[in-house]
């Protein structure tokens, strides 16, 4: 007979029905006759309790049933007494597909604290936090492909070894076949990259825009997923050296357009969850609660789903940078020094700021745009006050930034002229600029940050709880 997942049993199966289930031990329980085990096989959140009386089986097989140990089940559905599930399962057959020592078996059916989950990474799947977290995130990256396929934007593969630095902050992982101990050196005493597989130095890439522009600028519109990699020392909950990004690009797109766009993608997203991942957001919405029972009332975030709705159904505020300063210029916390970071035109708003705006001040998601030129990319368009640059950041409750994006600077003259200003190496980005050179047209496009997204959605408190395997300074376990 052929195996029935676990979340067609609960939600379609029907009294007397015959089932064959395989699944993964959560727990055992039971009295001298009976024994109930919760068996889970990551289809959905629930488990399938299964009802196994003691005297149809081999006492050595029931010992072998430990949390943890993999089991297939063959029995009759019936209506369960018990509350809080529908159908449970009467046990005809049970084979142990792989044992599990309860000793060593470091996921006990108890609560265990999300550092030693994280030391246990290859195994925390099987807890209902992470797997209610990565069917999340799996529902979320399926939702961004249907998003842009629904929209006409095609989806683009750019190289994830690239000798640019797309952001030109200088953050990068260097990829190379040279011998560390004794790598060739040119006459000036310097590794002499010529020689390496590439014939010059490569690294991994911080960002795909830059490819993604010459696919918009003939495509129309395109979108990159893929890993991107930085190398700052950030350990904070919000950084990985490893994260996933989405970078649409459209030509024919101004900054509003750009605003406009991601708010839609953004809302669009929070919809498919709250349509497709309900179980699951109730189970995190709930973890929430109770790992924040013991916080002051005022220092709790709001209920997880209504936070969701509540950004699904508000606009989001748009303000510049100069705008933001000021409110950030008249606020208490600035007054009465309590931010750790000075507030001036022309700082890169710390978090604190960025949580300030949206979380205090506006109480709603913000998105800032117009930022001083220093303090951005080289690629930005060049606003006509000489000063401000057409960036735009979303910043979110909880998370501050999730999104950075722009209008791009289509002027052949201004982007070389600011690419010297920046030393950003203009001979080698011949094919960047040849966009500029032959059929330029506005554009714009922006970033969001795959893992700072899935915090927000799930509730969870920091970035390395999901992503799978998270990558960070002094970190690179599995
Ligand atoms: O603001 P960033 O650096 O923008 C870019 O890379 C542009 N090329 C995007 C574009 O216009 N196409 O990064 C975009 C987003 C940030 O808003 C943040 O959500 C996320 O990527 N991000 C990180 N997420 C996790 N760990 C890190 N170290 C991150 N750095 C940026
Ligand atoms: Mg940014």
């Amino acid at each position: 007979m052929k195996r029935t997942k676990i979340k067609d049993i609960l939600q379609k199966g029907k009294a007397n029905e015959t089932v064959v289930a395989k699944g993964w031990v959560r727990t055992k329980r039971g009295s001298k006759n009976v024994i109930f085990i919760a068996l889970n096989d990551g289809s959905i959140i629930h488990n399938l309790q299964v009802v196994v009386d003691v005297n149809n089986f081999e006492e050595s097989l029931l010992r072998d049933i430990n949390t943890g140990a993999a089991l297939s089940v063959t029995g009759k559905l019936a209506e369960s007494a018990g509350s809080g599930q529908s159908i449970e399962m009467l046990a005809e057959q049970i084979d142990l597909l792989g044992g599990s020592d309860p000793d060593k078996y470091p996921i006990q059916p108890k609560r265990h604290t999300l550092e030693f989950l994280r030391e246990n990474a290859h195994l925390r799947f099987r807890t209902n936090t992470f797997s209610a977290v990565f069917r999340v995130r799996h529902a979320m990256a399926f939702a961004i492909h249907k998003y842009f396929n629904e929209k006409g934007f095609n989806y683009l593969h750019t190289p994830i070894v690239t000798a640019s630095d797309a952001e030109g902050a200088g953050q990068m992982f260097r990829v190379s076949t040279l011998d560390p101990k004794n790598p060739p050196l040119n006459e000036n005493g310097e590794i002499d990259y010529n020689q390496d597989f590439f014939g010059k130095a490569t690294n991994l890439t911080v960002s795909g825009q830059l490819e993604g522009e010459l696919g918009a600028l003939a495509l129309g519109e395109i979108y990159t997923f893929g890993p991107t990699f930085r190398a700052e020392n950030s350990n904070t909950t919000r950084h990985l050296a490893e994260f996933w990004m989405i970078e649409p690009e459209m030509a024919f797109y101004d900054l509003n357009d750009n605003m406009d766009l991601a708010e839609e993608f953004l809302k669009y997203l929070i919809k498919y969850a709250l349509e497709n991942c309900m179980d699951d957001l109730q189970f995190l919405a709930n973890r929430l609660k109770q790992e924040e029972k013991n916080k002051p009332q005022d220092q709790r975030s709001m209920d997880l789903i209504e936070k969701l709705e509540f950004v699904l159904n508000n606009d989001f505020i748009r303000i510049t940078y100069t705008e933001a300063i000021d409110i950030l210029k008249k606020s208490k916390p600035y007054k009465k020094n309590k931010f750790q970071f000075p507030v001036d035109w022309g700082i890169d708003l710390q978090s604190e700021h960025e949580r300030y705006l949206v979380e205090k001040h506006f109480k709603c998601p913000v998105i800032l745009t117009d930022y001083p030129k220093d303090i951005k990319a080289f690629y930005m368009k060049q606003n006509d006050d000489g000063k401000t640059v057409g960036a735009m950041d979303v910043l979110f409750p909880q998370i501050g930034e999730i999104i950075g994006g722009s209008q791009r600077e289509e002027n052949l003259e201004k982007l070389e002229k600011r690419m010297k200003e920046m030393d950003i190496p203009v001979e080698e980005m011949w094919w960047y600029l040849d966009t500029r050179r032959f059929g330029s047209v506005e554009h714009s496009g922006f970033g969001l940050g795959f893992e700072r997204f899935i915090l927000f959605v799930t509730g969870m408190g920091n970035i390395r709880d999901v992503i799978p395997f998270a990558r960070t300074p002094k970190n690179a376990e599995f």
